[in-house]
């Protein structure tokens, strides 16, 4: 699934995405240093956009995933430690450590999130929204990755003291050939299940698609 995700991504069709938040961490606050934390961070592909955007002359970032497949590959992005770690635990980061914490399309932590981004962070929270590949769901038997509504996730953030700053809808359509459709419906949460063989003679009987990518971008900030 790793490798999925790692193939499919670097074919670029998320990387409107990886852009959108490279902007939204160079635009909040000028500073000379960055420490960020990636809860859930996969193969650290966001992360490594974001550092390689970032105008500060130090960084520092933390990524964290259960996966330990997922963690050997983010180890190696510049100016990153990676740790096997369950983010519903207590996050190896110290009080008020980190500039942002980011969180895409995995298990949320606010208090702990909280806990270790200084009063001036931003933590921002990426969900997939209902229509993320609909075109595709069924036909490979994927599960979808659509969220709860956006509403519940403001209320949970909002209980661990977080307000939130901006929020935006990014969707657009990536063409997509058997081998990026193959990849999708492997990396994601029923790739568990699939039978590789079974899903290679799908995608072959799909043919290449136009598939939407939709997103949602929640940034929080802590109440003033
Ligand atoms: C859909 S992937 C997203 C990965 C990455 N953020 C990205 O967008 O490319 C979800 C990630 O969350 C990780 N994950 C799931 N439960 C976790 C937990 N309790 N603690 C840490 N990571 C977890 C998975 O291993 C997986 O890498």
């Amino acid at each position: 699934m790793v490798q999925a995700r790692d193939a499919f991504q670097s074919r670029g069709h998320y990387a409107p995405l990886a852009n959108k938040l490279a902007e939204i961490v160079r635009g909040h606050r000028e500073s000379s240093s960055l420490d960020l934390l990636d809860a859930g961070a996969g193969t650290g592909y966001y992360l490594n956009q974001i550092l390689g955007a970032s105008n500060a002359s130090y960084h520092d970032a933390l990524a964290l995933d259960i996966s330990r497949y997922a963690m050997r590959r983010a180890a190696k992005l510049p100016h990153t430690l990676a740790l096997v770690w369950d983010v519903w635990r207590r996050l190896p980061s110290a009080d008020a450590s980190r500039d942002v914490v980011l969180n895409c399309f995995a298990p949320h932590n606010p208090a702990e999130f909280r806990r270790v981004l200084r009063d001036h962070g931003l933590c921002i929270v990426v969900t997939g929204e209902p229509d993320h590949l609909n075109e595709v769901i069924e036909p490979l038997d994927m599960l979808s990755v659509a969220d709860g509504k956006l509403a519940s996730l403001v209320e949970k953030f909002d209980a661990n003291d977080f307000q939130l700053k901006h929020t935006e809808q990014l969707t657009y359509q990536m063409d997509l050939n058997t081998e990026d459709l193959y990849n999708l419906a492997f990396m994601g949460p029923a790739g568990h299940h699939l039978q590789p063989e079974k899903l290679r003679n799908k995608v072959q009987s799909l043919g290449e698609q136009r598939v939407t990518a939709s997103f949602g971008v929640h940034a929080f900030i802590p109440k003033a």
